[in-house]
């Protein structure tokens, strides 16, 4: 067996356990609150009620803008959340988007709402409250209690609303999210709806401003050798009226905690003013950060005024220096470094877009023991906890900016990513954008890019900028201002003459490769949309690994580059449309299971021995014909054995492979690999018998019992003697017991149709609520008035029916209505009770039972109430106090209704295996024990593992 998957097995579980107990990135404490928002969301699909506001008057959010309006009944889901993945496939879809039912063409699907509900303590006042958002696709409106307080556009930037003056401190809140994803903003697969993390961060009047501290550090005489020098700055933000004084306290930790440096500065900060306050501390002997070894330290940002800690933020970061030399190429530290990346979107199997951070994890690791050092986050700014990861388990990061402009709101945003990423430890360059087809050989793409890149400059003073124009040997526009010039393929005559004619322009591969290829798929299949696995084809305008690997290995210079893509991701499933809704590209598939080429970008990029041959040994039926068997290793020679005998001996060429042809017989395929004469490395595929058992397979044998930590579970389909089918297609189907829950499902074929998630669908029923009566009146109001009290004798008043088309309130006319309903208690029983108005015009206020659960409700919405704790078994009353200073027919009208939700059957998760595997994602309910999947298929043995959700200091979320 070859050794990959143990090592990257043990690897994967040291670098994810030890992640886990270091200190949250920026992770405050003290006088700052930095609390998850991810919990206790309700969700509905839906372009149901317009925007859910109004302009004309402040704090007037109706439907599910309104603060009263209720959610019972929606779906209770936890971010991060895509809503994409649950749409179905449909053929006139956007392919490159993965042909989801949603965008163009599909407006039903592409409006969802959130909304979340809480309470703050009444100890708040006077703190500020910032709602942050890191990410929505795409375009969102943002509601807090009411009241409109911002729309947001762009799929891939953080953003952040200060709600301090809207947020009710000792009562109940409601923050409502209306998310638009009908337009794409890219053409790669980009999910919908929140599908990032989501903050309430609480901080004094007095603090450190949003991503307000910046740490850098540089090294006398540019080199990275001796003391560092640790640029560390703070702006402060004073919403006072007074000005406050203020003294920052930076101190460099150690991981392990031991201080290194400490350097003060004060500095009075004016009333509602700013301020920057900077420092340089030494660090003596830094370790200094690269993948190999990803050294962290920690700042620690102390403000105090007034002898007290007004704030406190933590910020890991490293000490090392990123550059590029025109003929040395990329430089780590100062000495050359060979990019060995891949490009990468951001979706995972199972969950889409929506990337638990465990998950990011698993990734990178993943990437890691490929033999890969870079990850370019193509082509938006990743989430915040990519990075992380890459800056614990060593990557460097080509961090890219979306949309390239350079008016004021294209340097907002890139400013915006800018400052939210600086710190990160694996940022090696910024990227501004790629293939800009239209501008990037124009002189506005020259100027846009030269202003873009000012900026950058000036915000991050250590970093390169590139800019990945796919122009070839072409030099105006975007390559005459850039610092270092990106390549899109193009690999060939174009680089060298380009070099030779702009020797003091550094270069990088952003774009190279890509092979497509089908896990476990031996030919190409057109129809079934399958490419074959074989290093050998690649799109017209795109390259093979051996030929890319080969060009760049003698030219430094180049720097190395980004494969695309490390994992296949949905849509754009070239070199076919449907059936097909992901991509080939991947070296691993969109589940993370490795291609063939995984092991030959290994064998390119590493040096501890290892070996792979390919295809699988299971042809029946071709017994005698020639089979295509390639062998990637990292040794000196291979040496190829069908059934102990040897098939000779082949030297091993550097980026490339070795190839013999075999008359197939059944059995053992097995290859050594020779270093020095000696045997390295060993493999072997094997013919399996046919399917009979199950077998799962976890990447951790614990997980933190924390709501967000998962375990990513590896399904197969094996012979009677446990050997891995690889053409097995079994539907499978799982169970979970304990402390956990699936959350998707995948299987990396990229022509699978069946779902990646399984919903709870409740249905509901309604009650019509009749026997209204009404009385107009001189004078109505909505408080205290005498009729809308339960006791209240209205039986001299006139039956009305309300299921008319428009009510009976005349222009100026006042009214009440009111009536009196039975219940059940078994209906009360039921999980959502909610009173529906269709339509009321000139409604004051609703009373249910003496209580007012709504006012100024607005008719272009029903007007829907959560009224389960109101209501109860035997006769209860509604009162609608009616002013009509609108037109005519105000009151109630359409009809209204008790909906009543029931019990949501339980869902049955299941996928059939692709090649012999499937992939489940289960992540932690936040309770601690053992949690057991389970999966089984007919005919073949079950299996059941078990994971331990283990105690873990959850961290701090809101209530
Ligand atoms: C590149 C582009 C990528 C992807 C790729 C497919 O030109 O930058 O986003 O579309 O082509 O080959």
């Amino acid at each position: 067996m070859n050794k990959g998957p143990r090592r990257f097995f043990g690897l994967f579980m040291a670098l994810t356990m030890g992640a886990a107990c270091f200190t949250t990135h920026a992770a405050e404490a003290g006088a700052r609150d930095k609390l998850l928002m991810d919990f206790g969301w309700r969700f509905h699909l839906g372009n149901d009620w317009g925007s859910g506001y109004g302009l004309n008057k402040a704090g007037t959010g109706y439907g599910p803008g309104s603060p009263s309006y209720s959610d019972a009944s929606w779906r209770k889901i936890d971010l991060p959340h895509d809503w994409a993945i649950e749409m179905p496939f449909d053929k006139t879809a956007d392919g490159s988007h993965g042909f989801r039912a949603i965008g163009e063409g599909f407006p039903d699907n592409s409006t969802g709402w959130y909304r979340r509900t809480f309470d703050l303590p009444a100890s708040d006042a006077g703190k500020r409250l910032w709602l942050e958002f890191d990410g929505v696709y795409r375009d969102c409106t943002i509601l807090v209690n009411g009241w409109f307080v911002g729309h947001h556009e762009g799929g891939y930037n953080g953003f952040r609303y200060d709600i301090t003056d809207v947020a009710n401190c000792g009562g109940s809140n409601v923050v409502t999210v209306r998310v638009d994803a009908s337009q794409f903003e890219g053409w790669f697969y980009e999910g919908a709806g929140i599908y990032r993390h989501v903050w309430l961060v609480k901080t004094s009047p007095l603090s450190v401003a949003p991503d307000g501290v910046f740490v850098y550090s540089q090294f006398k005489g540019g080199a990275a050798k001796g003391p560092a020098e640790v640029h560390v700055q703070a702006k402060l933000a004073n919403t006072q009226a007074a000005p406050a004084e203020a003294t920052v306290t930076w101190e460099i930790l150690t991981q392990s905690g031991s201080s290194l440096a400490k350097v003060t500065r004060s500095q009075t900060v004016g009333p509602k003013g700013k301020a920057d306050l900077e420092q340089v501390a030494q660090v003596q002997s830094p370790q200094l950060w690269s993948p190999e070894q990803p050294i962290l330290y920690k700042l620690v940002t102390t403000v105090t005024s007034g002898g007290k800690v007004v704030d406190r933020i933590e910020t890991e970061f490293g000490i090392r220096t990123f550059a590029f030399d025109a003929d040395r190429g990329f430089l780590l530290n100062g000495e050359p470094y060979t990019l060995k990346g891949t490009s990468n979107h951001q979706d995972h199997a199972g969950v889409g877009a929506a990337v638990p951070d465990a998950v990011q994890y698993f990734r990178i690791a993943r990437l890691k023991e490929m033999g890969c050092n870079a990850y370019r986050s193509s082509h938006n700014p990743p989430t915040t906890e990519l990075l992380d990861a890459c800056d614990r388990l060593g990557m460097i990061v080509m961090d890219e900016n979306r949309l390239l402009g350079s008016d004021s709101l294209h340097l907002s945003l890139l400013e915006q990513h800018i400052k939210r990423d600086r710190n990160h430890a694996s940022v090696g360059l910024w990227s501004l954008g790629n293939e800009e087809f239209t501008v990037q050989d124009t002189p506005a793409g020259k100027r846009t890019v030269a202003t873009m890149q000012e900026l950058v400059k000036r915000l991050d003073p250590t970093r390169p900028v590139t800019c990945n124009a796919a122009v070839g040997n072409d030099y105006p526009g975007v390559n005459e201002a850039i610092e270092v010039r990106g390549w899109s393929y193009h690999v060939g005559k174009d680089m060298d003459a380009y070099h030779k004619e702009h020797p003091q322009q550094p270069n990088v591969g952003s774009e190279q490769g890509s092979t497509v290829s089908t896990r476990g798929i031996y030919a190409n299949d057109p129809v079934r949309g399958y490419v074959s696995a074989y290093d050998d084809n690649a799109p017209e305008w795109a390259q093979t690994a051996e030929t890319w690997l080969t060009y760049f290995a003698p030219r430094p210079w180049l720097s190395g580059g980004f494969v695309w893509t490390g994992f296949d991701y949905r849509g754009e499933p070239t070199p076919y449309g449907w059936p097909c809704i992901s991509s080939h590209f991947g070296i691993l598939d969109t589940c993370g299971f490795p291609k063939d080429n995984f092991w030959f970008y290994q064998a390119a990029w590493t040096e501890s021995p290892m070996v792979h041959v390919l295809p699988h040994w299971n042809w029946p039926g071709k017994e005698g014909q020639e089979i295509d068997v390639r062998a990637q290793s990292n040794c000196e020679e291979v040496e190829l054995f069908l059934n102990g005998r040897s098939l000779g001996r082949l030297p091993v060429k550097r980026n490339s492979e070795c190839k013999w042809k075999v008359a197939y017989a059944p059995g053992t395929l097995s290859a050594r690999a020779y270093k020095g004469g000696k045997v390295a490395a060993e493999t072997k595929v094997e013919t399996t018998g046919a399917a009979a058992t199950l077998q799962l397979r976890a990447y951790k044998s614990a997980l933190w019992a924390n709501r967000e930590d998962v375990a990513v579970f590896t399904v197969s389909v094996a012979d009677s003697q446990g050997r891995v089918v690889p053409v097995a297609g079994n539907g499978v189907s799982f169970d979970i017991e304990g402390p956990g829950r699936i959350i998707g499902v995948g299987n990396g074929d990229p022509s699978c149709h069946e779902p990646d998630t399984f919903l709870p669908v409740a249905p509901s029923h309604s009650v019509p609520i009749d026997g209204w009566r009404y009385k107009k009146v001189a004078q109505s109001n909505d408080e205290k008035a005498a009729e809308d009290a339960v006791a209240f004798d209205d039986s001299s008043w006139d039956p009305i029916d309300i299921r008319t088309d428009v009510g009976a309130i005349g222009l100026h006319e006042k009214a009440f209505y009111r009536t009196r309903f039975t219940v059940g208690a078994k209906d009360l029983a039921s999980p959502a009770v909610e009173l529906v108005f269709s339509k009321i015009s000139g409604g004051v206020a609703v009373y249910v039972n003496g209580h007012k659960v709504g006012g100024g409700m607005d008719g272009r919405s029903a007007a829907i109430y959560d009224v389960k704790a109101l209501l109860h078994p035997g006769e209860n009353v509604i009162a609608v106090p009616i002013e009509n200073y609108g037109t005519d027919g105000a009151g109630l009208s359409k009809g209204v209704m008790l909906r009543l939700q029931d019990e949501a059957p339980a869902v049955h998760w299941g996928r059939s295996v692709f090649n012999g595997l499937a992939e489940v994602i289960v992540q932690s309910t936040g309770e601690t024990g053992t949690l057991t999947l389970k999966a089984s298929s007919d005919g073949l043995q079950p299996a059941s593992l078990q994971v331990k959700a283990m105690p873990a200091m959850a961290r701090p979320s809101l209530p």
